[in-house]
């Protein structure tokens, strides 16, 4: 059954995003045209990086925000949390060139250590900032399902702070069908390698059965 994590109005309880005289966007091409330009709203990366797939997608993939790695090669879920995504995709006969990929905040926030950048956890408000940009991404992709990977997306997708361990499984965010899972980058942070490959099958098995619930 899904959980009902209907929001109060179509982009839930944040308050409307503000175009500030700009024309609202008419594709996602315009869409991240204006991602791009748009000054960063966290401490770090300047770029943006934007969600990759095809429109239509089957699936839908929402990460909490671009990491060093993504920021560095300008794709999301390229580091260490993308190949694990990768592994669990292909367990479970999941293609990933078929699954469009995106964060709901589109740049990198980090604090420098020495040569270190370390990623730093968004705040509900930056969250609520970018969730604009991420509904309207979601509009013009129009995948069948929409799976949040953790509790920053699944905050973003519902409008609405989300506890994963009650939520998991599928859900309704707004006018899109959904499915709430785990982070990859929670697996890596097992402390064992017994609950790390528990905690990985699970996690292959959301995506199963969110694969499944997206089939035509
Ligand atoms: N973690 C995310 O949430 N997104 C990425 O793109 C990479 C790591």
């Amino acid at each position: 059954m899904a959980h009902s994590i209907t929001s109060k109005h179509r982009h839930g309880s944040f308050p409307a995003f503000d175009l500030e005289g700009r024309e609202a966007p008419e594709t996602l091409a315009d869409l991240n045209r204006m991602i791009s330009a748009a000054k960063p709203f966290v401490h770090g990366g300047i770029k943006a990086v934007l969600g990759e797939g095809p429109i239509g997608a089957p699936l839908a993939l929402v990460g909490e925000q671009p990491g060093d790695q993504e920021d560095l090669q300008g794709h999301p879920f390229v580091g260490p949390a993308g190949r694990l995504l990768d592994k669990a995709l292909n367990a479970a006969g999941i293609e990933r060139s078929e699954t469009y990929v995106t964060n709901a905040v589109k740049h990198f926030k980090y604090e420098q250590r020495g040569k270190r950048r370390l990623h730093q956890k968004p705040t509900v408000g930056e969250v609520k900032h970018y969730r604009w940009w991420l509904m309207k991404e979601l509009e013009f992709v129009h995948p069948h399902l929409v799976v949040a990977l953790g509790a920053t997306a699944a905050m973003a997708l519902a409008g609405a702070p989300v506890t994963i361990g009650r939520a998991r499984g599928p859900a309704q965010f707004g006018e899109f069908r959904g499915y709430i899972t785990v982070h990859p980058s929670s697996l890596l942070r097992q402390a064992d390698d017994q609950s790390r490959e528990i905690a990985y099958a699970a996690f292959v098995r959301d995506l199963r059965n969110a694969s499944e619930l997206a089939a035509p």
